[in-house]
């Protein structure tokens, strides 16, 4: 019997994993997939038990036109109770818009990094944390959550490792503006585990647990080894996509965040309960090759989970 399903050996701290496939996932890829199939997709990843779903972003419909339609997905999904519908924006018309289609939490997004802000938002740092105080005063009262991203907060692609201090600079910055959630993202695979044991040990200094997300892709195979790292220095909320699906349409060489199942599975064979429901989430993992158009990184739904177990040779008893 595996370990995740004793689930008694474990460390029982939840580990709370916020589904992304849906905005980091879709955002990149060349196909447009249909709203209905969006609206779908979903629904579906609702019912399997998450309390965030980022579900779309309200950014130039010519920057990203694969989510062009992010108001018309907020409008058709059924929300789930329990479930926050998180949008991402990059500026405050895109918070406008994001409040005008009843998002539950803004993902207000910048980088450490000055180069990659220039050729992700077309902004500099300064600029975009001009419009982050701009969407405070206009979210204000309306009920909705804030949450704000450090994007290449463990290195950028065009120019290197990123100083802590720049990064945790940019936290207080956003603590002092009144937003409450902060996303530690690994924008292109660089973090390492002690360097993301470090940030997040000092990160914690200046941001209550409940509040801090990390936000890891796999670029170069590190994603549940920094997911393990992150924990190990007290952080419980990660970022995640279906499938490992994602990356940044304007980071050089980007590619998947860490994939939902994979991690759920390695969490739950360690005792360690997400409250998600994994056999749904592989089910529906299996089906993003035919809507997307490719095959996709994940691992556990090609393998198997662990208890998958295979029928002996025959002639071998088992
Ligand atoms: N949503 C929709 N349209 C927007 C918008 C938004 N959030 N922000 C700006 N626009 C429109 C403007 O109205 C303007 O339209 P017009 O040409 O019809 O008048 C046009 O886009 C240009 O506006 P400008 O302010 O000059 O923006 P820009 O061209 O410098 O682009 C961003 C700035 C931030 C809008 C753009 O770089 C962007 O959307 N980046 C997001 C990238 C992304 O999603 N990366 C992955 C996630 S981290
Ligand atoms: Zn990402």
């Amino acid at each position: 019997m595996s370990g995740g399903e004793t689930g008694s050996t474990g460390d029982e701290t939840p580990l709370i994993v916020q589904e992304v496939a849906p905005r980091d996932g879709l955002q990149i890829e060349p196909a447009f997939v249909d709203t209905a199939d969006k609206v779908a997709l979903i629904d579906a990843l609702s019912a399997t038990g998450f309390s965030r779903i980022e579900a779309t972003s309200f950014v130039s419909p010519r920057a990203v036109p694969a989510l062009r339609d992010a108001a018309e997905v907020l409008a058709r999904i059924t929300r789930r109770p329990g479930t926050l519908y998180v949008a991402l924006v990059p500026n405050l018309k895109g918070a406008e818009r994001a409040l005008a289609a009843r998002a539950d939490e803004l993902n207000l997004v910048m980088s450490a990094s000055e180069t990659h802000n220039r050729a992700n938002m077309g902004l500099t740092r300064e600029a975009s944390l001009d419009g982050f105080a701009r969407i405070v005063a206009a979210a204000r009262g309306g009920g909705v959550r804030l949450n704000a991203t450090v994007a290449t907060a463990f290195g950028c692609p065009f120019e290197g490792a990123q100083p802590p201090e720049r990064v945790l600079g940019l936290v207080e910055r956003y603590r002092a503006l009144g937003i409450d959630g902060i996303t530690l993202a690994d924008t292109t695979g660089m973090a390492n585990p002690r360097q993301v044991g470090d940030l997040v040990a000092r990160a914690l200094r200046l941001v209550p647990v409940e509040a801090l997300t990390l936000h890891f892709h796999n670029t170069r195979g590190l994603g549940l080894a920094n997911v393990l790292a992150a924990r190990a220095a007290g952080a419980r909320r990660f970022d995640a996509a279906l499938g490992g699906l994602g990356g940044c349409p304007f980071a050089p060489g980007a590619t998947g965040n860490i994939c939902t199942e994979d991690l759920v599975s390695m969490a739950h064979e360690m005792g360690i309960p997400t409250g998600l429901d994994l056999d749904g989430l592989i089910t529906l993992s299996r089906g993003l090759p035919a809507l997307v158009g490719h095959p996709v990184p994940g691992q556990v739904a090609q393998a198997g989970r662990p208890g998958d177990l295979h029928p002996p040779p025959p002639g071998i008893a088992a």
